[in-house]
């Protein structure tokens, strides 16, 4: 080894350090922020050795070390420039663009490196593994990938996509991109072998993907999260790039934990999503009654809830996806400290997937600084429910869907928010349009609920000026 591989060792160990403390730091909300900071600076040292690595083992030549400048800080902008105007409520996308650049990136890297290597044939299969691995679930993450952003954006429909013969032909295609993969591992390398994998992996990240909806997309986007890590430590075996094998290597281990606690907290199986969908429920049609139809349901307007909040002993929010629409964050937490100098004990029921990015809730509250004291987990929410005077759902919908608890709909078998069985329940939402899984919810007919159709920041601005004249009446 020479003294300038033992140096880029040296500082890649550090680097890769410093994702390790970071990723541990991102535990807990309080020090998460600390956390990024600490793995994106690892991430900067990387980048610069391996710029200057190339700049001493090219000799100083242009295409070398200036490639690498160029792409770096192409990709450097349109990443700042992306993070500071993105949306809150956009950055799921945002996630699954990344992924795809990250999953296209790594299968580009080990199909040009193939294309480089054949001409030193036969390759050694300790070199050939790592290239077609890294294809296969390259390309599979770009497409499908693409696919979830479009879902996620409403450019392509959320429901899920699903046509007569879809399975077989995902099983027929796989078939494909792993029989090209072991022709291309065992018999002598042939680009051509290689763009077969490539091409059949693309179209099953698509078939994949395609299926998925109501309210499974979290997990698939995590699974698609944990898949580009995977990718990108394969093209660190590909091109000998120890910072790059461990940086995958934590983004695949983090994305897959992810992955496995998503599948468990939606109720549902991993291993069927790589075939397409989730089983019948998905394909189910909607339930509930038309959104236009508002028959059985209660109207209530901000004096309404102001008065049954103010009246409450026990009162638990159940924020959703609505409340980081609207923004509304610094108005619940004003209302819930209103209550709270009143008298009355508020807390918040937060359920896993309620948004669209895990922990989405819990961000958007600590930005208006909740205590996360006040923050219950699903399982201590729904033990909180029964001896809850007034739930106030802020723009949730299918994560308090009773209809889970029923099979052959979309969200059947995900563990829900019991909000139905709170004494009294006020829903804060525009219309009774239904939510990301795209069917109705009884929750809204039910006897014991009122509905205060408008928008989450108005609306609980609304409340709030009812309760503070109510309070000092
Ligand atoms: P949803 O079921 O999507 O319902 C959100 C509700 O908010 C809608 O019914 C909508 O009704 C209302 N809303 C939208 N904008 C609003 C506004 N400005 N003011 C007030 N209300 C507004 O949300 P949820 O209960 O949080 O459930 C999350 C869903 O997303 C689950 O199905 C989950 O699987 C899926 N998902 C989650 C993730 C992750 S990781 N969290 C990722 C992808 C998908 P109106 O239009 O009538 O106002």
């Amino acid at each position: 080894m020479s003294t300038s591989e033992f140096v880029i060792g040296a500082i890649y160990l550090a680097a890769a350090t410093l994702f390790v403390v970071g990723l541990h730091l991102m535990r807990a909300p309080s020090t998460a922020r600390r956390g990024n900071l600490i793995s994106a600076g690892g991430m900067v040292l990387a980048v610069l050795t391996t710029i200057l690595f190339a700049l001493v083992t090219t000799g100083g030549t242009w295409v070398g070390w200036g490639s690498l400048v160029v792409g770096a800080a192409v990709g450097a902008v349109f990443g700042v420039a992306q993070a500071r105007t993105v949306k809150m409520t956009a950055v799921p996308q945002l996630v699954s663009i990344f992924n795809a650049v990250g999953g296209g990136a790594a299968a580009a890297v080990a199909f040009a490196s193939f294309v480089a290597d054949t001409n030193q044939t036969p390759l050694s299969l300790t070199v050939s593994i790592p290239i077609v691995l890294d294809v296969l679930i390259g390309s599979v993450t770009f497409a499908g990938s693409l696919i979830a952003a479009g879902k996620l954006q409403g450019i392509i429909s959320g429901s899920p996509l699903i046509f007569p013969g879809s399975r077989v032909l995902n099983v027929v295609v796989a078939v494909i991109a792993l029989g090209a993969g072991v022709r291309a591992l065992f018999g002598p390398p042939d680009v051509l072998v290689l763009l077969v994998v490539l091409i059949a992996a693309l179209a099953f990240g698509v078939l994949m993907v395609l299926p998925i909806g109501g309210a499974d997309a979290p997990v698939i986007v995590s699974l698609l999260n944990a898949f580009t890590g995977l990718a990108v430590a394969m093209a660190g075996f590909a091109i000998d790039n120890q910072a790059l094998i461990i940086a995958g290597a934590l983004v695949g281990a983090a994305g897959t934990i992810l992955t496995l606690q998503m599948a468990k907290a939606m109720n549902r199986s991993v291993g069927s999503i790589m075939l397409g969908g989730f089983g019948t429920g998905d394909a189910a049609a909607s339930t509930g009654s038309a959104p236009e139809d508002l028959t059985n349901v209660r109207q209530l307007d901000a004096d309404d809830v102001a008065i049954q909040l103010a009246y409450a002993q026990h009162v638990l929010i159940v924020p959703g996806y609505g409340l980081a629409a609207a923004q509304a964050q610094h108005e619940v937490a004003e209302l819930a400290k209103l209550l709270l100098d009143h008298g009355v004990d508020v807390k918040y029921a937060i359920h896993p997937v309620a948004g669209r990015m895990p922990g989405h809730m819990n961000v958007l509250l600590a930005e208006a600084n909740v205590p996360y004291d006040q923050m219950l987990q699903l399982d201590e929410a729904n033990s909180a429910f029964d001896t809850c005077d007034v739930a106030l759902v802020v723009g949730a919908n299918d994560v308090c869907n009773p209809d889970a608890r029923k099979p052959g709909n979309a969200v059947s078998g995900m563990p829900i928010l019991d909000v139905d069985r709170a004494k009294s329940v006020v829903v804060l939402k525009r219309s009774m349009h239904p939510g990301y899984a795209g069917i109705g919810n009884p929750l809204f007919t039910d006897p014991k609920t009122g509905m205060f159709f408008a928008d989450a920041k108005k609306g609980l601005a609304d409340i709030v000026t009812a309760v503070k004249e109510y309070v000092t009446a």
